[in-house]
């Protein structure tokens, strides 16, 4: 007996089928007929469920929840969603970077920290990474240091040596892998590591003015992290351990919350700051620029279809609103292209028009056509027109991202200033920040991953990196890999 309460399977079409388990044959022992439309629907479908991963950061999850403004920084911007009292529905994804999209979580990498800001005036998408530092600071090394961290040509393996040569021939790495191969090299769960911008941004407020900012998402949870035999231990047991931990959390009310706390330099300050204020290999000291707080994150609803919320979510550090613009610091302006490129490619060239991606505020743009276009648009379909066509209104912006520049078109670094070089801050992080323990377990971690493959000369690089990062590690890291 049919129970017609329950819904009727339909094709996609809608027109309900006859079975969900029998294929239409000649006879009950005979062959299947080519006309089984609902046969052919459910065999071509599932040969089309898979979209390209994400090349950089593939494994993750994601939730919803939303961002309460607590304390007043109209002062520093005119973002509406930064305003007093603002509330705004807010994305969240995390990630491994090198991973594929089955690979464990717990394998040692950074982590994406990815927020939607579904401002009122357009999505604000804030893309980051639970470090507050990169491996470069020049976008062209950026597609190289990917692909020395994932897989080898020949036989489809991750390499140690590929990793190692990479990093020790790119000295300015050593700030980024110091933090990779400490303990917040592996968190416990993403409910336990803040987020950071990384880069700079600038923020403008009301009146003009602007400042150049770097974001901190202080985790409520505290800081925890997993120790490397810890780590091994859960990617054979439970590969996807942060994923199951985050959704969990949230089905059960243990909503996940971070503080927004931000450093802010005075837009003149950045001309004479002892460091370079844009290199992303460099934080900003506490002592010089202390942070503020903003409001809170707190994510509190789980995705009901992994696929359409989180595989096919699109961030890209170029959608900007009023109030907050790009900075000089040269990876982020490369960011600025690469992401929206990289969501053509992979979910096509509508990709905003994917629920989770679609702004909550009104879009009134002159793209139209192209695959997978499901929005009418209507004529005219030109600008500028008599006919009543959206005009852009410039009071609605700003000139957030903009600063004066002039020079000769070279290809070199940065000029160096006063207290920039490759190896302080990552000194200061060993000596001034970790405990004995802390600093123990670093040692190990390196001395273990030095110790799995890499080549005589790349190691003898290796040792002589640490010990421009501190002496006393180098020693101790050569000492243990050659068995001292
Ligand atoms: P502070 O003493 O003011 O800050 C130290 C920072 O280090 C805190 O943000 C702390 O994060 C973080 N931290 C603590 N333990 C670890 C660890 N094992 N691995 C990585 N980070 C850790 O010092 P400064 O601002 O002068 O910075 C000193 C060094 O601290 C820097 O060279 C940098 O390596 C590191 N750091 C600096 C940050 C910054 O924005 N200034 C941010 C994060 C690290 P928490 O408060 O969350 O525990
Ligand atoms: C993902 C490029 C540096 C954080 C990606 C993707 C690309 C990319 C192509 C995949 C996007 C997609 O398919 O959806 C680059 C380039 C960089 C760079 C060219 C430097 C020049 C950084 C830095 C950070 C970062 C410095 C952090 C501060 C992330 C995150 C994701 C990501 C979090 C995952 C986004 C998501 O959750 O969907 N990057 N990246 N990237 N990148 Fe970068």
């Amino acid at each position: 007996m049919t129970d017609h309460s329950k819904k009727p399977t339909t094709t996609d079409a809608g027109i309900p089928v006859a079975s969900d388990e029998h294929s239409l044959t000649v006879g009950r022992d005979g062959p299947i007929v080519l006309h089984d439309h609902y046969l052919l629907e459910q065999m071509a479908q599932f040969n089309r469920e898979r979209i390209p991963e994400r090349q950089p950061h593939a494994k993750g999850s994601g939730a919803f929840g939303h961002f309460e403004v607590t304390h007043d920084v109209s002062k520093y911007t005119s973002a509406a969603f930064l305003q007093p009292g603002a509330r705004t529905d807010v994305l969240a994804r995390f990630s491994t970077v090198a991973g594929e999209r089955g690979s464990p979580d717990t394998w040692r990498d950074p982590r994406g920290f990815s927020l939607k800001f579904y401002t009122s005036e357009g999505n604000y998408d804030m893309v980051g990474n639970n470090t507050p530092v990169f491996f470069m600071r020049d976008p062209m090394k950026f597609q190289h240091f990917i692909r020395s961290q994932k897989r080898r040509a020949d036989n489809g393996l991750r390499d140690h040596d590929m990793q190692w040569d990479f990093w020790t021939l790119s000295p300015e790495s050593a700030h980024q892998v110091t933090w990779l191969m400490g303990d917040r090299g592996i968190p416990k769960t993403w409910r336990h590591m803040n987020g950071y911008s990384s880069h700079t941004y600038m923020w403008v407020n009301a009146d003009g003015e602007k400042f150049w900012v770097k974001y901190h998402f202080k985790t409520d949870q505290g800081i925890d992290f997993l120790t490397q035999d810890e780590a091994v231990e859960k990617a054979g047991t439970d590969a996807d351990h942060h994923r199951r931990d985050l959704f969990n959390s949230i089905r059960d009310g243990d909503h996940p919350s971070w503080t927004l706390k931000m450093q802010i330099m005075p837009f003149e300050e950045a001309k004479t700051y002892r460091y370079n204020p844009f290199d992303l290999t460099k934080v900003w000291p506490h002592s010089d620029y202390p942070l503020i707080e903003v409001g809170k994150l707190t994510l509190t609803r789980n995705p009901t279809d992994f696929h359409t919320e989180i595989e096919q979510a699109a961030f890209e550090p170029n959608n900007l609103v009023r109030g907050i613009g790009l900075s000089p610091d040269k990876m982020l302006l490369a960011r600025g292209f690469s992401y929206s490129d990289a969501h053509r490619a992979r979910l096509g060239a509508n990709y905003r028009q994917i629920p989770v991606n679609k702004p909550q505020s009104p879009v009134h743009s002159y793209s139209k056509d192209g695959a997978m276009r499901t929005e009418n648009v209507s004529d005219p379909v030109y600008a500028p027109n008599s006919y009543g066509g959206p005009a852009a209104d410039p009071s609605l912006t700003d000139d957030a991202g903009q600063w004066y520049a002039e020079g000769d078109m070279v290809r070199q670094a940065y000029t160096l200033r006063e207290d920039d070089d490759d190896w302080g801050q990552a000194g200061t992080l060993v000596r001034d920040v970790m405990d004995d323990a802390a600093r123990d377990r670093l040692v190990g971690n390196i001395v273990g991953h030095l110790s799995a493959g890499v080549s005589e000369q790349v190691l003898e690089r290796a040792f002589e990196y640490w010990r421009n990062v501190d002496q006393g590690i180098g020693e101790r890291v050569e000492k243990g890999v050659r068995g001292g």
